[in-house]
Order: structure tokens, then sequence, then C-alpha cells
């Protein structure tokens, strides 16, 4: 069945490495017959969430209108949301995790989002899995949270400059990444 995929990166990095893992992943799940809709977090203008609670009482998901308010939409149409994003200080990067944040609005707002599929693409420097567990464990939660089920991850650690990931399997993980969708 040909479902609606969103891709939301947060790497700036566009020859970099979970961007290489985006473009297989893309790929693979386009050969397959999805649609994928892609989003660079970074390269969009994507503030913090401001915790108003008016989300969606201006006729957009934000108040605060800028990128999100085109991305929400794609969000709650699509049956499957992909992060993509390298470990920042053990943790997500500042750029994704705008967008991250302001899924709050469907909450606020009790927007019936849940039932959709996630999966997450990361990878990092160092060699300890562990390390990825900063960005792991958030997308897990928050996927739980609105009752989004995970239905992969693909997880890189030893990468450091970009073309690193083509020393690894990233990439084949990646494209396989879309045979469980
Ligand atoms: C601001 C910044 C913080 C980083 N923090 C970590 C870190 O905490 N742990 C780690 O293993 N790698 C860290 N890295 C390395 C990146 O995760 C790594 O280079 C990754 O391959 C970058 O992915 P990209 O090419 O898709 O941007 C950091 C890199 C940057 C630029």
């Amino acid at each position: 069945m040909s479902k609606r995929i969103v891709v939301i990166t947060g790497s700036p990095r566009k020859n970099g490495n979970s961007f290489a893992m985006t473009d297989a992943f893309i790929r693979a799940a386009e050969d397959r017959g999805h649609t994928v809709t892609r989003f660079d977090a970074a390269m969009k203008n994507v503030g913090g969430c401001h915790a108003c609670e008016t989300c969606f009482k201006t006729g957009k998901a934000c108040s605060f209108d800028d990128d999100f308010n085109v991305i929400a939409p794609a969000i709650q149409e699509a049956d499957v949301v992909v992060f993509t994003m390298p470990v920042y200080w053990y943790s997500l990067p500042a750029q994704i995790k705008g967008v991250i944040d302001r899924l709050f609005s469907f909450c606020v707002a009790g927007k019936d989002v849940a039932g959709k599929e996630c999966a997450l693409i990361t990878c990092c420097e160092e060699d300890d899995m562990s390390v990825m567990d900063g960005v792991r464990i958030p997308v897990e939660r928050s996927a739980a949270l609105l009752k989004w089920k995970m239905v992969g991850e693909v997880l890189v650690p030893g990468v450091l400059n970009a073309g690193d990931i083509e020393k690894t399997d990233g990439c084949s993980q990646a494209a396989a990444l879309a045979e469980k969708i």
C-alpha cells in the first residue's frame, strides 16, 4: 500500500551523514511507491514553542507564524513521520527540536494525529551506541505520547566527518528501513 511519508531532517550539513542516509531512505521509499514530502528543518525558519496554548485558534497550527505552519498540515495528513538528525551534545539539534516541541500544538488543540507510523535515522561521532539515547529516547517517548508506532530505527555511531557514513552500512540500513513501512 502506498503511504504518505513526511521526512523531517535536523542537520545543517547538506553533504553530511544523516542527509546521505535520508536520501537513501527516500529513494527506497519512493521506489516502493510511497509519496515522500521532505522538510529540512535547518534550512527552514522554525522557532521554539511559546507555550501560549493558542494553537489552531488563528486558523493555523501555531499563532507564531513560521515554517512550522507548513510542516504541521503535512504531518497531519501523513501516514508515516520519519525524523533524521545527528546527535548534538548528547541530544537533538536545536534546528529540529523546534519542530518536535511544536508537535505540542496537536495535543493542545486536541487534534487526532494518532495511528501514524514513526521512524528515526540518527548518527554520532562517538562509538558508544548510548550516545544516541539523547535522540532515540525523546523520539520514542514523543511518538508513544502521540500514539505513533515506532516501526524502525537506524542508529549509526562512529561517523564524524561528512562522507564517513560511506564507510558504514548506514545508507543500506536507511534503505532497508523503507521495507518496514
Ligand atoms: C554542535 C555539534 C555537537 C555534536 N555533539 C556530539 C555529541 O554529543 N556526541 C557525538 O558523538 N557526536 C557529536 N557531534 C558529531 C556529529 O553527531 C557527527 O559529526 C555526525 O556525523 C553529524 O551528522 P551530519 O553529517 O548529518 O550533520 C556533534 C557535532 C556538532 C556539530
